[in-house]
């Protein structure tokens, strides 16, 4: 359990349901064997995981987002929809204070992974529910329509779909909108196309390594014009 405690004051039916599913989800991660990782049929073996993001992560982007006011948020990979719980907590908790709506656009390829995501939020509640506008199938076609104004780009997604996907979402980005990746020095190789875009002069991407394990990029997204 980690002892940062960003998201004391949500309910706590819903803390205990993101501990247990933390739980399992490091469970899962720790019974994966290195010859899993070799197969050529990794996203096999992935397809029934959570591969969730680590806890003091997910807290840490609750807290990012608290202080931004973020409201519209969109989530590449969504697994078992662990992190989407935190999008929406916050999303919500700001749509309080800033009078604007709540949308975190969710996105899973897997229908069976989006199906138990749904019955997680189903424990969560109606308001988190009501939150998430879940698009299931490759987010190469769902996020092609029905975006404006993004706040918050999470990129929790395989390395290689983490740039077509910023990409995608860039023409969609307000000034001043964040954007994380997961895991960037642990697979800096494969993230090595998405870094060198973001850092390349004149990209509009202010960029900082936040020193979590495995690395997490936090971008802000300010271009001159
Ligand atoms: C690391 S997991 C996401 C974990 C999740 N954010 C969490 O913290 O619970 C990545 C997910 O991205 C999904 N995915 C991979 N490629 C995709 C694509 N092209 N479109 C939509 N989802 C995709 C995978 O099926 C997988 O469930």
């Amino acid at each position: 359990m980690s002892a940062n405690t960003a998201i004391r004051d949500e309910p706590e039916h819903i803390r205990s349901l993101l501990t247990r599913l933390h739980t399992e989800s490091k469970a899962q991660e720790a019974a994966i064997t290195r010859d899993d990782y070799n197969k050529a049929s990794i996203h096999e073996v992935m397809r029934d995981k959570f591969i969730a993001l680590d806890e003091d992560k997910a807290h840490y982007i609750y807290q990012l987002l608290r202080a931004t006011g973020a409201t519209t948020i969109v989530e590449a990979g969504t697994s078992f929809g662990v992190s989407t719980i935190y999008l929406a907590l916050a999303a919500n908790a700001n749509s309080k204070a800033n009078g604007k709506t709540p949308v975190v656009v969710a996105t899973e390829h897997e229908p069976t992974k989006a199906a138990r995501a749904r019955e997680h939020w189903q424990q969560c509640g109606e308001d988190v529910v009501k939150a998430i506008d879940l698009r299931v199938g490759d987010l190469r076609e769902t996020l092609k329509t029905n975006l404006e104004n993004v706040d918050f780009l999470l990129l929790d997604i395989w390395t290689p779909m983490a740039l077509p996907t910023l990409k995608l979402v860039q023409p969609k980005l307000r000034h001043g909108a964040l954007i994380i990746a997961d895991n960037t020095v642990m697979a800096k190789d494969s993230y090595k196309e998405f870094l060198d875009y973001v850092r390349a002069p004149g990209s509009g991407f202010i960029d900082t390594t936040v020193p979590f394990e495995g690395g997490l990029e936090l971008l802000v997204y300010a271009p001159s014009q």
